[in-house]
C-alpha cells in the first residue's frame, strides 16, 4: 500500500487558503469573512482529488471518515480535516474538491480545494505513489476555475473578488516565492496562509521503523526545523515586499503538534506515537486498509494513520491558526487577517 516515502509527501508540503474581497461578490457561507478560500496542498489537506487519479494514495473507503455523517470522500481523517474546521470556524462553507467542480458542477463561488495526496512541490518527486496533481498543475486547475469565473464576472469584480486571503503549508523558499509571487499573486490572491511542515520524525510511520522511547521522534526532526525557519523568514520577506496590498502568515503547526506530543495528558490525548489505524509496528508500517477496525477512542489518539493527525488534533491546529498567539500564528492570526485590507 501506501510508501514509506509518502510521508515526505504527506508533510513536505503546501497547503493554501485564497480568499478574495468580501463586500463585492457573495460570500463563502452564511458569516465568513473570506468570499472564497483555495487550498493547495498534500494530503493532510486532499478532500477528495485523488479519487479521481490512478493512484495508491486514497482514502475513499472505510474507515477513513469514519466519524463523520458523510460517506468515506477521500479525506485522509477519521472525521474532517483542519480545513474544514478552520472553515467552520470562519463561518465558511465546505470547500469542493477541484475534481468535483469539474465532474459534477459543484459551487466555484466559495472557493475550491487543489490538493492532492502524493503530491510535492517539485513535480520530479512523489511519481512512485502513480498519478498524482503536482503543485504546478494545482495552479493551473486554479486558473481553470477562475477562467469560470471570469465567465460569470468582469475584471474589476473579479480582482476584487480575488483580494483577500490564501494558506500555505511550506516548500523549497525560492520555489515558493517565485509561485506565490508571479502565479498566485498575479491571479489576484492576496491573503497567504503558509503552514509549518509538521514534526515528520515523530509520525508513527518513522517511528515503526526503530525502537524509540515514548516521547522521542527520529532525528531527522531537526532538519525540519531549518525549514521552517526559512519558511517564517519568507512571510517576513514578503510580508515587506507587498506592504499594504497582501498578507502572508506563517502557521506553526510543527510547534502546536511537538508540544501536544510531549505533553499529551494537558491536550486530553493518551497515545502519541501509534497509529488510530495501521498494521505493524506502532500501527505505522502500512497505513489503514479497507474496512480495517480502527481504535475506538479516537479523540485520544494524535495520530488516525501512519501519516496523519486526527481529527481531534486537526481542531487544536484549526483553532490556534484562527485564534492562536504568534507562536502559533505569525505575525497575526487568521480571524485578524480576516478583517485586514
Ligand atoms: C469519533 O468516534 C468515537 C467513537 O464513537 C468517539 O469516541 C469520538 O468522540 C468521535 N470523535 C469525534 C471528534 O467526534
Ligand atoms: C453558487 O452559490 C452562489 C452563492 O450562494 C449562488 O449565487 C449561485 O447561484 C450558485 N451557483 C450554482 C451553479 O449553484
Ligand atoms: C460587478 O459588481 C457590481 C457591484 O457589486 C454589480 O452591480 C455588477 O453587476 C457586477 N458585474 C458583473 C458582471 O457581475
Ligand atoms: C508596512 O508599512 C508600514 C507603514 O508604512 C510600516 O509601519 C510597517 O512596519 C511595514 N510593515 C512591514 C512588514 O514592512
Ligand atoms: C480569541 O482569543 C482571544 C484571546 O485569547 C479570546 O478573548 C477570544 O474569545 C478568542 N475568540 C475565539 C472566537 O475563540
Ligand atoms: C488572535 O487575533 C484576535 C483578533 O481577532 C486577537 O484578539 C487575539 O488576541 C489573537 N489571539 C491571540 C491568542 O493572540
Amino acid at each position: 500500500m501506501a510508501s514509506l516515502l509518502t510521508i515526505y509527501i504527506a508533510w513536505f508540503w503546501t497547503l493554501f487558503l485564497i480568499s478574495v474581497s468580501a463586500n463585492d461578490v457573495s460570500t463563502g457561507g452564511p458569516s465568513s469573512p473570506f468570499p472564497a478560500i483555495f487550498m493547495f496542498g498534500d494530503s493532510s489537506v486532499d478532500n477528495g482529488n485523488n479519487n479521481y487519479l490512478v493512484s495508491f494514495a486514497k482514502a475513499n473507503f472505510m474507515p477513513y471518515g469514519i466519524n463523520t455523517s458523510w460517506d468515506p470522500t477521500g479525506r485522509f481523517s477519521n472525521g474532517k480535516m483542519t480545513i474544514d474546521l478552520l472553515g467552520e470556524l470562519l463561518g465558511h462553507s465546505y470547500l469542493s474538491s477541484f475534481e468535483m467542480t469539474q465532474t459534477q458542477g459543484s459551487n466555484i463561488t466559495w472557493g475550491g480545494n487543489y490538493a492532492s495526496a502524493a503530491t510535492v512541490i517539485l513535480d520530479e518527486t512523489g511519481r512512485y505513489l502513480g498519478q498524482r496533481i503536482t503543485f504546478n498543475e494545482q495552479v493551473r486547475n486554479f486558473q481553470t476555475t477562475m477562467n469560470k469565473l471570469k465567465a460569470t464576472m468582469d475584471d474589476m469584480n473579479l480582482s476584487r473578488y480575488l483580494a483577500k486571503f490564501v494558506g500555505i503549508r511550506e516548500s523549497w523558499k525560492q520555489r515558493l516565492h517565485k509561485q506565490l509571487s508571479l502565479s498566485l499573486h498575479a491571479l489576484g490572491l492576496r491573503k497567504f496562509l503558509l503552514a509549518a511542515v509538521g514534526p515528520l520524525g515523530c509520525i508513527p510511520n518513522q517511528i515503526s521503523r526503530g525502537l524509540f522511547p515514548i516521547g522521542a521522534c527520529k532525528d531527522d526532526v531537526n532538519m525540519v526545523i531549518l525549514f521552517n525557519d526559512r519558511l517564517k523568514s519568507l512571510v517576513d520577506e514578503l510580508n515587506t515586499q507587498y506592504n499594504g496590498t497582501s498578507i502572508f502568515v506563517y502557521g506553526n503547526s510543527y510547534a502546536a503538534l511537538m508540544q501536544i506530543i510531549q505533553d499529551p495528558n494537558t491536550y486530553g490525548f493518551q497515545a502519541t506515537n501509534i497509529a488510530c489505524c495501521g498494521i505493524g509496528m506502532f500501527q505505522g508500517r502500512i497505513s489503514c486498509l479497507p474496512f480495517e477496525i480502527p481504535c475506538s477512542n479516537r479523540d485520544k489518539y494524535v495520530f488516525w494513520d501512519a501519516f496523519h493527525p486526527s481529527e481531534a488534533m486537526d481542531k487544536i491546529l484549526a483553532s490556534r491558526a484562527f485564534n492562536g498567539s504568534t507562536s502559533d500564528c505569525y505575525p497575526i492570526n487568521v480571524s485578524q487577517m480576516a478583517i485586514m485590507f
